[in-house]
């Protein structure tokens, strides 16, 4: 590159775990020498001799001070500029999503997944004539004009049919405001996309999340085969419904979503109707906490053959804040109860503070208090892939955890 770029040491440690796969360099003595403007920089291990390309100064995450860019001098040595290597990386990142052919089954997926396509801090989302770019890191907003620029023009030569109605622009931050902007100077955009066959209504700049969480969708295949065989489904923290009416196109008889919003209830009564194949007489929603939903429904003596349990990472019962994870050990007997003996229960923790370990232990401590101790499977991981499959080695990409429980003795 040929702009002047600023060099500085790194802290051993920090060499060594970006070199490990961790690409993320947290505050420590060495990064407050990191000039205070620049965007990129060029981190120094001494020991080894090596010169790292770092991006830095992100004003959202106060205690990560820089988000790896290479490992290897030839991508910023032999590339004329910044531009030329974004413009490398955006493409070979499209190109893995048409690769996949993700577009004959969704109009809803990550053309750019942050670290684990080497864009670190930024997400990119195609959501039917629409682009939705998220920064998680807010030094992209520096380089805004040239990104936009490389996307636009690589979305229209790798999508020559796709008519890009919009680009927009949204700041992810910690407290679900909404900071979303348009590049042709629209408020808000209202339409209708294509999930697995199944229609959902799109809010862009309503709300903090616009109707669908597309993070979910692979998921979602995932647990087609277990979805499938249900006749009937419990699902809690509903939302906009993706994953009753997923279960209502495969074929089930009764699905029951639990929300506390009436707002997004409405919304997914509103989805069922966008779909006439879809039979509104197999559905009810219940406005009201999950635990005192399933209070209701275990009075009623209802069992389910599949259960989704998908909590905020805070959940809030309209008095109380707790952890999700905290959550279950409420949430988790009473599901145990409503389970149907040959039934599927998916549970999902939304945050990468917890490993994977750490959730299966606790789901364990908490079935071995239920009168179901010793007979109940924790089972198969439903973890974030396709286009959002996270990079091996960073466990913050590693957000979205999901496992199968369920009966040993099926169906006895
Ligand atoms: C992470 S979203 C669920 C996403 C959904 N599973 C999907 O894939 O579309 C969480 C939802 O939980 C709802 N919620 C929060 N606290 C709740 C509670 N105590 N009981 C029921 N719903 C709650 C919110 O209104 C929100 O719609």
């Amino acid at each position: 590159m040929t702009t002047k770029i600023s060099k500085v040491n790194l802290h051993p440690a920090s060499c060594k775990y970006l070199k490990l796969g961790h690409p993320w360099i947290t505050e420590d003595t060495y990064t407050a020498r990191f000039p205070k403007n620049d965007f990129f920089l060029i981190g120094v291990d001494e020991k080894n001799r090596q010169e790292i390309a770092l991006l830095i100064n992100d004003p959202l995450h106060k205690n990560v001070k820089a988000r790896l860019w290479s490992l290897n001098p030839e991508d910023w040595k032999t590339t004329p500029d910044f531009k030329a290597e974004l413009e490398i990386r955006i493409k070979n990142s499209i190109e893995r999503r048409i690769k996949a052919n993700l577009s004959s089954e969704r109009d809803n997926y990550y053309l750019i997944n942050a670290e684990s396509d080497f864009l670190p801090g930024l997400l990119v989302l195609k959501l039917k004539n629409q682009i939705l770019i998220q920064y998680y890191a807010l030094f992209w907003k520096k380089v805004e004009l040239d990104l936009l620029e490389v996307l636009q023009a690589q979305i229209k030569n790798l999508f020559p049919d796709f008519v890009l109605e919009d680009i927009w622009i949204q700041e992810r931050n910690f407290n679900q405001s909404k900071s979303i902007r348009s590049m042709n100077g629209k408020t808000h955009a209202d339409f209708v996309l294509k999930e697995f066959g199944i229609n959902y209504q799109i809010r862009l700049n309503e709300n903090y999340d616009f109707g669908i969480y597309t993070d979910m969708s692979a998921i979602r295949n995932q647990m087609r085969s277990y979805l499938e065989k249900s006749q009937s489904l419990l699902n809690l923290f509903s939302y906009t419904g993706a994953f009753s009416l997923y279960t209502l196109k495969l074929g089930a008889k009764n699905i029951v979503s639990v929300d506390l919003s009436s707002k997004y209830l409405n919304w997914l009564e509103e989805n069922i109707a966008l779909n006439p194949d879809l039979n509104p007489e197999l559905h009810s929603s219940l406005c009201m906490p999950s635990e005192k939903a399933m209070e209701k429904l275990i009075s009623e003596q209802i069992k389910f053959e599949a259960i989704i349990c998908d909590p905020p990472s805070a959940s809030s019962d309209g008095s109380t804040t707790s952890s999700a994870l905290k959550s279950y050990e409420k949430l988790l007997p009473l599901m145990l109860k409503l389970l149907a003996t040959n039934g599927s229960l998916f549970v999902f923790l939304n945050t990468h503070t917890i490993s994977w370990n750490k959730f299966e232990e606790k789901l364990s401590l908490i079935i071995a208090t239920t009168e179901f101790a010793n007979k109940i499977n924790i089972g198969k991981r439903f973890k974030l892939s396709e286009d959002c499959l996270p990079l091996k080695g960073f466990h913050e990409g590693d957000y979205l955890k999901g496992f199968l429980i369920d009966f040993k003795n099926k169906g006895i």
